[in-house]
């Protein structure tokens, strides 16, 4: 008999925890919603006592999702639980995820307590939690430096509390195939109460070991894995989810369980976490990269000509690759405009908001008049982040370039709904434009990164931007697209700035207590 392999994603809470990658509530309701698409069990929605838009974030995505269990985190403290309980209450289905961390590095320097304590401080916490729903998981935070006795110890002492998913993470990415699959095996062995619960894992890929570990637990016992789209995550992020679920499936002669997720949603929620975080995903990723099925050699193709198997152990239709349809036009009315973005999966919840994409949908067909599903993805998601509370807008944008003489940019920005304007100079068309705008807003931030890439293929594709910026510690994501890279360029770093003076404060779930 074949297990159900439970498939826990943690796009929007640890994905989200990776510098720069942070997402509005809207942003996030829109992967809750692919997510839920793709069939994952388990969506961890936030840390609800991060802050009071984390908290309306987690609320936002419990209220909507309705055929996935969302999970809220919440450190081993009262005050946290509380604030995940509320923030989850209006759920169909809820979980909620407590930790505390069990490694003699961590107990010592980040908590200062004696073993004694953390593992009184854990029952109590599922008791706590236990409250509230029969859904409780417990994860011994960096488990895999932590002496295995005292692991035994507290993932007992939970059990008997109400744990019911005991989640075994890697916080540090430290973890071998071979040892830390084993590990899992181990625990559930000398645990005398573990058939109660169901074991969990949530490997970190400091090591590029991530999904490796997680797949050697499964084989010794696991039946969740914690992952992410694209593998996002903190540092080197988490193990990948189209990784972990495609290894498993492709594999299944070698594993006792499968994962029930709709594989065909995979390169649409990539391709999303990718457009809302401005995270880039490299060619050669495994799966979701623009490679990932490409047979460039001669050899390679005639084989694939003559037999898939020959090189393709997966179908690339299994995944959601499907040729990039121009389907609409210039001339495509309203009703077929929101017939195709349904069948995208994008459902409007107002006539406004539809009225709203569609005008953005007409004046880009103006400027271009074959529109491929991408664009209308790019729509959405450049609607969605510009929903930002815009404190800063651009007005109009003029450039200047000449061979032999420096380009210039003048820019008109209207700033808390006070028309500014300004002239930059610099080294080319782009470098002017920001330099124009910061003689208005003066951020006194610093430009971390900033990338161009086409949505789609020929000159007059939309050119997406990302640009990154840092301030007193604070680090910030922003895109925007046009088919005029200049101009998506001053979008994209008025957005970044904007979501740089909006979102307040927010507590990491990981930091000193
Ligand atoms: O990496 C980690 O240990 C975590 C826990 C909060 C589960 O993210
Ligand atoms: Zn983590």
């Amino acid at each position: 008999m074949t297990d159900q392999l439970i498939i826990f994603d943690t796009t929007l809470r640890d994905g989200e925890q990776s510098p720069g990658a942070s997402m509005t509530r809207e942003e996030k309701i829109r992967i809750a919603k692919a997510l839920e698409r793709l069939k994952v069990d388990v969506i961890e929605a936030g840390f609800p006592a991060a802050s009071e838009g984390d908290f309306e974030s987690v609320q936002a995505v419990a209220n909507t999702i309705k055929d996935s269990v969302v999970c809220g985190l919440a450190r081993a403290l009262e005050k946290d639980l509380d604030r995940a309980a509320k923030a989850l209450s209006s759920a169909k289905q809820f979980r909620i995820h407590t930790f505390i961390a069990t490694s003699p590095i961590h107990m010592k320097n980040k908590l200062r307590m004696e073993p004694e304590q953390v593992v009184e401080m854990a029952v109590k916490a599922v008791k706590y939690a236990r409250r509230f729903t029969d859904n409780v998981e417990f994860s011994p935070e960096d488990a895999g430096r932590s002496d295995p006795d005292f692991l035994c110890r507290i993932l007992e002492a939970v059990i008997d509390a109400g744990a019911t998913t005991l989640n075994i993470p890697d916080t540090v990415g430290y973890g071998f195939p071979g040892e830390f699959g084993p590990m899992i095996g181990q625990l559930i062995e000398r645990i005398p109460n573990s058939h109660k619960a169901i074991f969990s894992v949530h490997c970190h890929n400091d090591l590029g070991l991530a999904v490796a570990n997680s797949l050697s637990a499964v084989l010794n016992g696991a039946r969740q894995i914690e992952c992410t789209i694209n593998g996002l995550g903190e540092r080197a992020g988490n193990a990948s989810l189209e990784e972990v679920v495609m290894a498993v499936k492709t594999r299944k002669d070698l594993f006792p369980c499968q994962p029930d997720v709709n594989t065909r949603e995979i390169l649409n929620c990539s391709r999303l976490v990718s457009s809302v975080t401005g995270f880039p995903v490299q060619p050669n990723k495994a799966i979701v990269g623009a490679n990932a099925f490409a047979h460039e050699s001669g050899i390679h193709q005639d084989g694939v000509l003559k037999n898939r198997e020959t090189y393709e152990i997966m179908q690339a239709e299994d995944v959601g690759w499907t040729a990039n349809r121009m389907v609409l036009g210039k001339h495509s009315g309203r009703n077929a405009f929101r017939a195709r973005m349904a069948e995208l999966g994008e459902e409007f919840e107002t006539e406004e908001d539809l009225n709203r994409t569609f005008a953005r949908f007409k004046a880009l067909a103006d400027k271009k008049h074959e529109i491929f599903d991408d664009d209308l993805k790019a729509l959405i998601s450049s609607a969605v982040s510009e929903e930002v509370n815009e404190v800063v807008k651009l007005v109009s944008l003029h450039v200047c370039t000449e061979t032999g003489e420096i380009p210039e940019a003048k820019i008109v920005l209207s700033v808390d709904g006070k028309e500014q304007s300004a002239v930059g100079h610099g080294s080319g068309a782009v470098d002017a434009t920001f330099s124009a705008i910061e003689k208005i807003v003066n951020s006194q931030s610093q430009l971390l990164l900033y990338s161009v890439n086409n949505i789609t293929s020929g000159t007059d594709a939309q050119g997406k931007v990302t640009v990154r910026l840092e301030k007193e510690g604070k680090v910030v994501n922003g895109k925007g697209a046009h088919t005029d890279i200049v101009i998506a360029s001053a979008k994209a770093y008025l957005n970044t700035l904007n979501r740089l003076y909006g979102g307040g404060l927010r507590q990491h779930p990981q930091g000193v207590v």
